[in-house]
């Protein structure tokens, strides 16, 4: 039997006709980069949205950035749990702080229907231990987006140790809805899986910077027209599999003891941030990103995204 039956509990089943109907009313909480991009995704694919954020300047930037295209009826802004009203499921996208995610995700179990799916966006915070502040963590999971989420096809679905089959049954059903992709994981470790893999990555990067084997530009060259290009299209196992696993095996006999190893940041990263540069956002990070660059490369590397997305959806079906 179903636990979490969306029909027995009165609530709009997830569905193709209820998405076409615009039926389906979901909360994003957290109006940042993450939440902005979850607002446009759902009301793009037939959802009613409401937006909520504590900070007005935030909620007035997400609206800024939907206004051109949506209208108050697909979506709504608001800083109150009082203002949000009924709702099918909610995506929790606020700070990833563990503390503040308990008491926010507390909040929205306080409000909304007992049945309705409970989300959370989080990059990797434990779900069992996001879990233990709610009454009903059946009906909670981990669904983790990547930015920009109206774009990026994967979304990585963690269930907790108490989330029913239902609940992941209905978060899968929602996702491909949104046209994603979604990948259930067997158990939720920290970082889950694509951020294990990016900082295990990273911590290569780094260190080879560090010791001065290579600079950015290059590292970034060799990498997206290598490694990256063929990871987009086969993933890492198909790639390895069509390189031979012989070939991997000798390979990480002799490599395995010269890679980077550390379990704390690269001084090279703490230094950058110590000075200020935090990338984009500050005008310099590992590379310069003056002043007018920020819209124009937007722009630029979304075109590209959908190109290669088109591509691929065309190819490997
Ligand atoms: N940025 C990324 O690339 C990315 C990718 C995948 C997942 N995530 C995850 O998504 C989540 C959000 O990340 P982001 O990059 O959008 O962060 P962000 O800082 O841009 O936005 C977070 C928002 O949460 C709001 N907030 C804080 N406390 C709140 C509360 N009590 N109630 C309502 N809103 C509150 C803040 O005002 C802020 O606008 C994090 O868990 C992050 O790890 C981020």
């Amino acid at each position: 039997m179903r636990l979490l039956s969306s029909v027995a509990m009165g609530r709009t089943p997830i569905t193709k006709e209820n998405f076409m109907r615009s039926s389906i009313r979901g909360i994003v909480i957290g109006a940042g980069t993450m939440g902005t991009n979850l607002a446009r995704l759902m009301f793009r694919n037939g959802m009613t949205v409401t937006v909520l954020d504590i900070n007005p300047d935030v909620l007035a930037q997400c609206h800024q950035a939907l206004q051109s295209e949506s209208n108050d009826q697909q979506v709504r802004f608001v800083n109150d749990w009082a203002e949000v009203g009924e709702c099918e499921v909610v995506v929790e996208s606020v700070t990833e702080d563990l503390t503040l995610k308990q008491r926010v995700l507390k909040e929205a179990e306080h409000y909304v229907d007992d049945a309705t799916l409970i989300l959370t966006n989080t990059s990797g915070l434990p779900i069992d231990e996001l879990a233990e502040v709610l009454v009903r963590p059946e009906r909670f999971l981990g669904a983790h987006f990547f930015n920009p989420a109206d774009l990026i096809p994967a979304v990585e679905v963690i269930p907790g140790r108490l989330t029913s089959a239902n609940c992941v049954e209905q978060t899968i059903d929602l996702l491909r809805q949104l046209g994603k992709r979604p990948a259930v994981l067997k158990q939720s470790v920290p970082g889950f899986v694509a951020n294990r893999i990016q900082h295990a990555l990273m911590r290569e990067c780094l260190a080879l910077l560090e010791q001065g084997v290579v600079g950015a530009e290059a590292l970034d060259e060799i990498v997206r027209y290598s490694i990256g290009i063929r990871l987009a299209i086969n993933g890492p196992l198909r790639q390895r599999d069509l390189n031979g696993l012989d070939t991997h095996l000798n390979i990480s006999r002799y490599l395995y003891r010269d890679l980077d190893n550390r379990a704390t940041p690269s001084s090279l990263l703490e230094e950058l941030v110590a000075q200020g540069h935090l990338g984009r956002k500050s005008g310099r990070g590992f590379h310069e990103w003056p002043d007018d660059n920020g819209e124009t490369y937007d722009r630029q590397e979304r075109a590209l995204l959908e190109g290669l997305l088109a591509l691929m959806t065309d190819e490997h079906n």
